[in-house]
């Protein structure tokens, strides 16, 4: 604690130390102390643009969704397919700046929580399910924020993976699936980043209240990690402001009434609650409220240029699932589907931002190639008949040699606060897609959607697209794929089932209200479908792009003792420019544990000119062979053989190369 604390806090009185420790009433900033000159600092969503809510005076009336336009990027579960590090960091780069110039000093994201199943409601918001990857891409995204003085908060810690009864859901994990997996990411972002802030999850962990979980908040988070910054409680989180302060909850959020903070000041006074912890708790507020005032920048909110790195990013993410051939489109085509007119570019809830420029992927390709046939095919309003706009669309498609058919998930289906009940695309869309592929031999399907979706009429489809949540220049990306301008480079961050009871979770999901008991243990997602060779649709890592790329020469140096490096001579055999994800998994088949087959230890994406070879190189250290041994209650290192496995995805081997560990 600097000198500078430590005044302040000798001269607040008890009840300026409990009100700081909740939420201002204006529901989005800290709580001021003028006498003291201590000023607050403002916080509002994220992750992917900054939703500053409008004063009631500024916009059309206090609305949640009212706020000032923002660059929307793509979802987090989207730009997670880019596997583009560098790409993140520089969207998390450009996050920081435009909260700066709207007044945000922590913007609240990124969520980086695992994810468990494909129902769960808000997985547009996370990464991925794998914590490797997750993690990885928090790091980037984290220090891209930081560097430009707003700070981030790095959420739901914990075990928030799905949003049935998130509120009260008590979660049950072993301790190794614990560490391994869903405690993982959130240590790597920690130790690596330094967020400033980290907010606790609405859900129990083993009993408690996350926002009141002291093994959570402390014993881990502050001392077994080392963290110094705030823990922000997630918006209504709190039952017990005592309790939670005792726990390692330093800010409340928001304010609700005055009784929390006089709940605070009330146990002290009786003695139930030591002074030392709320001076702690306040101690480090005063620290983050100070060094962000400091960290003020003049940035000019520059709304041209996110547009421009959004749709960047959109087209690092979109992910070739199958291709027969029929993309680029270089034949006469007509667009069916809604969203190609009305495209759907984020998820809903919290993280809604008001985006500052949309187009539309039928403007886009319009502008490419001339007037496109359309038929809007679904989404009967009133006045509208569904058939009669099925009709039309089939009819229409009879009479062109290719169809752009554009499929996704609503508003309703996929948003915070519910989770989803099925990986199905709407019936009608269904039902129209299945009239569609019986009237053309071309169908292209794009899909507009942050998660998992069962494939209607896979065999029957010549090409699909999986373009994500791609934020507001995700049309502008699109009709740069389609067009061939750009070769997709995405890379799924989720498997996609063949169907949903093949997710380990089918049996446990959602059969009690009051618990959930993530007894698959380790064997979530790929780690699962890969051990047990479970037939996927497409498999963890997986996307295809206009060209091939040829791998040669693959070796593994070191071994000693720290660092291991994987050496690979890559080729861009096609004609134009590409990219390519570089994945190393690991395994150990004579592991005295139960092990995943393979599990993702390193990565990178490479962009190669047509013709162009480069040597990539992957360092591994021997921190990424280790598991967790829950008897010894740490992370364990064996000696001997291992596997590792330099792949296109996490079904298909380019080369599997010994490592041995004396
Ligand atoms: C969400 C958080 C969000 C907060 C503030 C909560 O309901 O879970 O992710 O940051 O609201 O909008």
């Amino acid at each position: 604690m600097n000198e500078e604390i430590r005044k302040l806090l000798k001269q607040m009185t008890l009840e300026e130390k409990a009100r700081l420790c909740v939420g201002a009433e204006s529901n989005w900033a800290t709580c001021a102390i003028p006498r003291l000159g201590i000023p607050a600092v403002t916080m509002y969503d994220g992750p992917v643009g900054v939703r500053r809510e409008m004063a009631e005076s500024e916009g059309d009336g206090f609305n949640q969704h009212n706020s000032y336009p923002a660059t929307c990027f793509p979802s987090l579960s989207t730009v997670s397919m880019s596997w583009n590090v560098e790409a993140v960091g520089e969207m998390g780069r450009l996050l920081g700046e435009q909260a700066q110039a709207l007044g945000v000093n922590i913007l609240l994201g990124p969520g980086i929580n695992h994810k468990r199943t494909p129902l769960g409601g808000r997985n547009f918001e996370y990464f991925s399910e794998d914590p490797y990857l997750t993690g990885q891409l928090g790091v980037h995204y984290v220090n891209g924020l930081q560097s430009t003085g707003t700070a981030c908060s790095l959420k739901h810690f914990f075990a928030n993976n799905t949003e049935y009864n998130r509120h009260s859901i008590d979660i049950k994990i072993g301790e190794r699936a614990c560490r391994e997996i869903y405690l993982a990411a959130f240590e790597t972002v920690i130790k690596q980043a330094r967020p400033k802030t980290v907010m606790s999850a609405y859900n129990r962990f083993d009993g408690s209240f996350c926002s009141e979980n002291k093994r959570l908040l402390t014993d881990i988070l502050k001392i077994e990690w080392g963290y110094e910054g705030v823990v922000i409680s997630d918006w209504g989180a709190v039952h017990d402001r005592v309790k939670a302060l005792e726990a390692g909850c330093d800010l409340e959020m928001p304010y609700q009434t005055e009784e929390s903070a006089a709940s605070l000041v009330r146990a002290v006074q009786e003695g139930r609650l030591d002074e030392k912890i709320l001076d702690r708790s306040v101690a480090t507020l005063l620290e983050l409220i100070c060094e962000l005032k400091e960290s003020e920048r003049e940035y000019k909110l520059d709304l041209e240029t996110g547009h421009e790195k959004a749709r960047e990013l959109a087209a690092e993410s979109a992910v070739l699932l199958k291709n027969d051939g029929a993309l680029p489109l270089r034949t006469d085509f007509c667009v069916i589907g809604e969203l190609a007119e009305t495209p759907r570019i984020q998820g809903a809830g919290s993280s809604r931002v008001n985006p500052y420029r949309v187009s539309s992927p039928l403007t886009e390709l319009r502008n490419i190639y001339g007037n496109v046939a359309y038929a809007k095919g679904y989404g009967a309003n009133e006045g509208e008949l569904a058939e009669v706009l099925a009709d039309e669309a089939a009819s229409l498609a009879k009479s062109v040699p290719a169809v752009l058919f554009f499929a996704g998930l609503d508003d309703k289906t996929e948003s915070e606060n519910c989770d989803r009940k099925d990986l199905m695309l709407p019936p009608e869309q269904i039902r129209l897609l299945e009239k569609i592929v019986a009237a053309n031999a071309n169908v292209i399907l794009v899909l507009q959607a942050g998660s998992v979706i069962e494939i209607p009429c896979l065999d029957k489809l010549n090409a699909v697209l999986f373009a994500g949540l791609g934020g507001e220049s995700g049309a502008e990306a699109l009709a740069d794929i389609v067009s061939g301008k750009i070769s997709p480079s995405g890379r799924l961050s989720e498997t996609f089932v063949a169907k949903l009871s093949d997710n380990p979770t089918y049996a446990t999901y959602a059969k009690d209200p009051e618990r959930m008991s993530y007894s698959e243990g380790i064997f979530t997602g790929y780690r699962y479908y890969d051990s047990e060779e479970v037939e996927v649709a497409f498999p963890f890592g997986y996307g295809l792009g206009y060209t091939d790329f040829v791998y040669e020469n693959p070796v593994v140096s070191g071994g000693g003792d720290e660092e291991f490096v994987l050496s690979v001579e890559i080729t861009n055999a096609g004609n134009m420019d590409a990219k390519e994800v570089v994945q190393l998994y690991v395994g150990k088949k004579d592991s005295k544990v139960q092990r995943p087959k393979k599990e993702l230890k390193a990565f990178c994406k490479i962009a190669l000119a047509a013709k162009e070879k480069k040597v990539v190189r992957l360092t591994l250290n021997q921190q990424s062979l280790r598991y967790y041994d829950e008897t010894a209650r740490q992370f364990v290192l064996e000696k001997g053989c291992y596997e590792l496995y330099l792949n296109k995805n996490v079904s298909e081997n380019i080369a599997v190369l010994p490592l041995t560990i004396n």
